[in-house]
């Protein structure tokens, strides 16, 4: 399933992560896609305040992969750039550690990596505007999609 929404300011991205944080069920697994600076650190950020985690988000580039506690269980943020070969991401030990989280935010990962995953791609539409994508073949996932 394809669904696209328009995000008009940086407010619509945070209450979009707190309707994302409600639906999406424990384990999801979200490959974030879009250019640099389109706003995928940010709505991890804001996915990471609606789960109740109060500390600091910041990107992964350098570390590769940043485990926030939060109350409802462990959100993994891993961004893979910097990453040559995409098989590394098992070195990361992204997919076991996935198993027990709340959520997991993948920034540049690649969809055919993470069967299962929710696409969502971040389409700059002006300084402050996005439109987001989401895709997913998942038929639990779709149904959270849908029912945002
Ligand atoms: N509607 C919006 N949604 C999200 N971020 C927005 C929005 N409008 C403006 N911004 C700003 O855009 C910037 C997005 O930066 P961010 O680091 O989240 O991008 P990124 O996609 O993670 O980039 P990179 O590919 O470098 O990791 C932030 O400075 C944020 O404040
Ligand atoms: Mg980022």
């Amino acid at each position: 399933m394809e669904r696209s929404l328009s995000l008009p300011d940086e407010a619509a991205t945070r209450a979009l992560a707190a309707r994302l944080a409600r639906a999406l069920p424990k384990g999801a697994v979200l490959v974030l896609s879009g250019p640099l600076g389109a706003g995928k650190t940010t709505l991890v950020r804001y996915l990471a305040e609606a789960l109740g985690f109060a500390g600091r988000v910041t990107s992964p580039t350098y570390t590769l992969m940043h485990v926030y506690p939060t109350p409802e269980g462990p959100l993994l943020h891993a961004d893979l750039y910097r990453l040559q070969d995409p098989a590394q991401a098992e070195a990361l030990g992204l997919f076991e550690e996935a198993e027990g989280a709340r959520l997991v935010a993948v920034e540049w990962g690649r969809l055919e990596d993470f069967p299962g995953a929710l696409l969502v791609e971040l389409v700059p539409r002006s300084e402050t505007a996005r439109e987001v994508r989401f895709k997913t073949e998942d038929p639990a996932l779709a149904r959270a999609i849908a029912r945002l």
